[in-house]
């Protein structure tokens, strides 16, 4: 079998570089060791007079690593503009943002029909082709119009709202029945799954038989395959991690104050203004836990160009300022507010020195920072996770705290109880926690849904290519044997 992931998003295998979004980082590891293609952007753009794609490979583990430039043309429209302005907010639950055009969809289209068509290079007989997030909607379509009969599949990282929710992306219909020319269809929770299922059979008035929908592609199967991380590395390198310099400088600057933690994109989905909120709210109505403890809450800027974010930047940063301006003393900071990234083998460090784990999305797929702290805590006097009850980690991480972002009040009395946990409670919560994520690792992810989908039979007529395949790519660098040109 030859596997060809496909992600807008790649990840190098260096451990000690900043790594933005969790999806990158997750796959990194498990597609160095699969011997895999990954194929993705590589963050540069060209102008549409290439020929072919201009792809740059690297090694990557005992496979490859090829980033394509994208179309300039499209680029901004794809992902500023239908990707991340029509459906994330839609997959989020905030129809509101919804800020798209037509020219936006259409770019969306073309970027998909590029990378299709770049593909192409790393097709062979025995290829699978495994497509990652809502960049790629339709490009197993693409592929299928290309007569890739090979079997294809994808995997959403983020949540599948409700029919009515997903309904306020244009041109919902016409991209939901392209899925449907994917073999496999993953989603994180039955309640994602539940929901694309619901939209097969209402809207577009499909037959579903236990999870397999039938549609003029043929069969595609949907199903649910959480994924997870490899605990038993992550502590390791958290053990590791406290003698780093930025994690023992943290922790003598603590002076036996206790900490709280949160790592995020800075996005409006992960609920920080309801976060920062509660923190307020906690000193405010327990002001002898003032000086007692600090949030450390790190915010990785993120599609910047995007006014909502550019909105959130503000709104954070400002609430951040007011909360520090109540609270805090000359020598006194009640929140420490980063708006950098730093690399998982100084974050591991970080989640281990900190007592709470704050964790409050209003919407996420499943969240990997939730389960990286758990298995970052010492065995031996684990600190408390507090988890939104809308992330998708919630329905294994059920020993958590569990919390609704929406109640600013609630979440305060949680984070102070989380702070006064005595250590039986704390090591009973965090022990049921670590076993569900020993059994069910990122390598038992990315395993079960390739076996998966090797086990569909596309059914997708097999034709042959319309097009010739490309004999000749520029590669721009090539730091092992692994040429493909
Ligand atoms: O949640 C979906 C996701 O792809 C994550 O895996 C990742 O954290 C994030 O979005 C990446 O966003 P971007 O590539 O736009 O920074």
């Amino acid at each position: 079998m030859n596997l060809v992931v496909v992600s807008n998003r790649v990840a190098h295998g260096k451990p000690n570089e900043p790594m933005t979004g969790g999806l990158a980082a997750a796959l990194l590891p498990v597609v160095e060791r699969s011997g895999a293609i990954w194929v993705g952007s590589s963050g540069r753009v060209r102008d549409g007079n290439q020929k072919e794609p201009f792809v740059e490979i690297e090694s990557l583990g005992a496979g490859a690593l090829a980033m394509l430039d994208l179309p300039a043309a499209h680029y901004g429209g794809y992902y500023e503009g239908f990707a991340n302005s029509a459906l994330w907010p839609a997959l989020h639950s905030r129809t509101d943002l919804i800020r798209a055009s037509q020219e936006d969809y259409t770019s969306y289209r073309e970027v998909n029909a590029f990378m299709a068509r770049a593909l192409l290079r790393f097709k062979k007989p025995d290829s699978v082709f495994w497509v990652q997030d809502y960049h790629f909607l339709a490009l197993g379509a693409e592929l299928r119009d290309l007569r890739v009969t090979q079997p294809v599949g994808f995997f959403l990282h983020t949540p599948w709202p409700s029919r009515a929710l997903i309904g306020g992306v244009p041109h919902h219909r016409e991209l939901i029945e392209a899925m449907l020319a994917y073999d496999l269809i993953g989603f994180q929770t039955e309640e994602d799954c539940e929901n694309f299922l619901g939209y097969v059979k209402q809207d577009l008035g499909l037959a579903v038989d236990d999870g397999m929908v039938m549609s003029h592609h043929g069969k595609t199967r949907a199903a649910v395959f959480p994924i997870g991380i490899d605990p038993r590395k992550f502590a390791q390198q958290a053990a590791k991690a406290m003698t780093h310099p930025d994690v023992s400088r943290l922790r003598r600057s603590l002076n036996g104050e206790k900490l709280a933690i949160g790592v995020d994109r800075l996005d409006y989905s992960k609920g920080l203004i309801n976060r920062i909120k509660a923190f307020d709210r906690m000193w405010t109505t327990q002001p002898q836990l003032l000086r007692t403890v600090s949030l450390l809450q790190i915010a990785t800027p993120s599609r910047g160009a995007i006014e909502a974010y550019g909105n959130l930047q503000s709104e954070v940063a400002k609430l951040v300022t007011d909360v520090n301006g109540i609270h805090g003393e000359a020598d006194w900071t009640p929140i420490r507010y980063l708006n950098k990234g730093y690399s998982q083998a100084v974050l591991a460090g970080l989640y281990r020195t900190a007592q709470v784990g704050v964790v409050t999305p209003l919407q996420d797929g499943m969240n990997l920072v939730a389960k990286e702290y758990v298995a970052a805590q010492h065995p031996a006097d684990p600190g408390v996770l507090v988890l939104s009850k809308f992330a998708g980690a919630a329905n294994e991480l059920d020993t958590a705290l569990l919390v609704n972002p929406h109640d600013i009040d609630g979440m305060a009395r949680t984070i102070a109880t989380a702070l006064s946990m005595p250590l039986p409670e704390r090591r009973m919560r965090w022990e049921a926690m670590m076993e569900k994520l020993r059994g069910s690792t990122i390598q038992q992810w990315f395993a079960d849904f390739v076996e998966a989908l090797r086990e569909t039979q596309p059914d997708k007529s097999a034709i042959e290519p319309l097009v010739p395949e490309p004999t000749l790519w520029p590669v721009r660098s090539a730091n092992s044997g692994a040429r493909y040109h």
